[in-house]
């Protein structure tokens, strides 16, 4: 798509002067319905090569047969407009029958016990469609750099061990969440909320505000006084909160000094948000 942009953008979208034999290109993958999140791995892309691909790809293998694949916002023109001020060079948007020929993958990346915990114990196979569409786009692409969200904690460790795992000639770069002025983690999903809705999911980020302050105290109290905001907002259905130590992204130990992540999943209305954050135990 990349004469679609030019035109959006009035101009070309390479810089001239960054042409040549040995450009550097950075993947950005993304499932469309863009915000300012993705927009700020696009920004961070443009710092690190000379060519920015955008994939946009609402991906089947990793949406389970009760979600909300066919729900899911699709905008490409939208899209296409949010990205042309920033100097993106080609935007990859496939068909599912151009990824997937014969409906699926005959094989496929799986991401071992990780995998199936967390998100993935409430979303049966879904990283092993995560890992599997993201090896084809390093295949397809061939990008110096993948850019990814920490908004996706657990996305970020798999992706990471795979690229390490496979030996993909690619280097990942991670980029902090951003949120809306009052704390909330941008998502696509946030437009199913409702505004009741929109004010009960903050209790996700004030929750991990909660925990921060209660590092210092140890794990059982980070626990409970994460647990404490979640529970106090009626419309929030919690699905899992835990304390992960980074280095396995497995539940952290009695005990356990150092680094760790507080990730938190919950049902909002309609809408299924996660966030996380870092906190130091000592
Ligand atoms: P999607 O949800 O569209 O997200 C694309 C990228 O944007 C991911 O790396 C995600 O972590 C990042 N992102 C989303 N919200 C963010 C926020 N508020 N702050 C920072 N980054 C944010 O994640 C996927 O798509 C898919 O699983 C994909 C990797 C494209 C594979 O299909």
């Amino acid at each position: 798509l990349r004469a679609e942009l030019a035109g959006r953008n009035g101009s070309e979208n390479t810089d001239p002067s960054r042409t040549g034999p040995s450009r550097t290109v950075a993947l950005v993958p993304t499932m469309g319905a863009l915000h300012e999140g993705h927009l700020a791995l696009v920004e961070r892309a443009r710092e690190l090569a000379d060519v920015v691909v955008v994939s946009i790809f609402v991906n089947p293998l990793q949406f389970g047969p009760e979600e909300d694949l066919d729900k899911y916002p699709r905008d490409l023109g939208g899209d296409l407009d949010a990205l042309a001020p920033h100097g993106v060079g080609y935007v990859f948007a496939p068909t599912a029958a151009e990824m997937y020929p014969d409906g699926d993958t005959g094989t496929k990346v799986t991401g071992g016990e990780v995998a199936n915990l967390l998100e993935g114990r409430t979303r049966p196979g879904h990283f092993d469609g995560v890992l599997t569409v993201v090896a084809k786009l390093l295949g397809i692409v061939r990008p110096d750099v993948v850019l990814f969200g920490q908004k996706d904690a657990q996305q970020v460790f798999l992706v990471q061990r795979m690229v390490a795992d496979l030996n993909f000639a690619t280097r990942v770069e991670v980029v902090d969440t951003v949120r809306a002025p009052d704390g909330l983690a941008l998502s696509s999903r946030n437009r199913y909320l409702n505004p009741d809705e929109r004010r009960a999911a903050l209790a996700l980020s004030r929750a991990l505000e909660a925990a921060a302050s209660a590092s210092d105290r140890g794990i059982d109290a980070v626990l409970a006084a994460a647990q404490s905001v979640l529970m106090d907002e009626r419309l929030v259905k919690l699905d899992y909160l835990k304390v992960v130590n980074p280095r396995t992204f497995l539940p952290v130990d009695d005990g356990y000094r150092g680094p760790a992540r507080v990730v938190i999943a919950a049902r909002v209305g309609p809408a299924r948000l996660i966030d996380n954050d870092a906190i130091y135990l000592n």
